[in-house]
């Protein structure tokens, strides 16, 4: 990432409640050497906050898929609203390149994520969201309008209307993480 301070990325991904005790995870299922340096690892990274490890399982691809997504969507996000904020300098070069990249992920069928089926597994999404999907596709497209006004909003300049508009965006990531994303994993 070309930003500076990763660690703008990284306490931004910590507040949006990123998970990384996925070292931890993978640590189960492998010998025990390697358990061992990753174990060490996973302590690092807990210290750095940083994610270390992706997660991508091949027995549970929708479910990789759609994290990987919103992974994506965090790590273009988070530096936005820490910006806003005034914790990390104002870069208007880097906000437009953040919300140019979070208006080409809307652009993504993050559905495919979603399939019917893949409501178990390594997975914090809400049975809820299979009993109301046209509730959920509603709230995913109401994010996709925000973030299409975050990038024209952002290319504008104004600073208090970009600001605004993060606040926006915002809103609809927690209504529907407030409805449909739960804690900690639930299986
Ligand atoms: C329409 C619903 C919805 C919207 C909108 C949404 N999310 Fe999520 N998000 C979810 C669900 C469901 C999960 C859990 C996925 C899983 O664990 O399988 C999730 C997971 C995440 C995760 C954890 C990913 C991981 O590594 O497992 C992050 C970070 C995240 N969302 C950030 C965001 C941000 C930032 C936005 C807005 C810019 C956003 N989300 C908008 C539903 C949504």
């Amino acid at each position: 990432m070309s930003f500076t301070g990763v660690d703008v990325y990284t306490r931004v991904c910590a507040r949006l409640d990123h998970n990384f005790n996925l070292a931890t995870k993978e640590a189960n299922m492998i010998g025990p050497k390697a358990k061992l340096w990753l174990a060490a690892a996973a302590v690092t990274t807990t210290m750095l906050s940083v994610p270390a490890l992706s997660h991508f399982d091949d027995k549970e691809m929708p479910q990789s898929y759609r994290q990987s997504y919103f992974a994506l969507l965090a790590a273009n996000f988070g530096p936005m609203v820490a910006t806003v904020k005034g914790e990390a300098p104002w870069d208007q070069v880097k906000m437009e390149n953040w919300a140019n990249d979070l208006a080409a992920l809307s652009t993504l069928d993050i559905m495919r994520g979603f399939v019917d089926g893949s409501d178990k597994g390594t997975t914090r999404a809400k049975p809820e969201i299979w009993q109301n999907k046209d509730d959920f596709t509603k709230k995913m497209e109401s994010l996709h309008t925000e973030l299409a006004s975050l990038q024209k909003v952002t290319a504008a300049g104004d600073r208090d209307a970009i600001a605004k508009q993060v606040g926006a965006a915002g809103k609809a990531c927690k209504a529907c993480h407030d409805d449909y994303k739960a804690e900690n994993y639930l299986y």
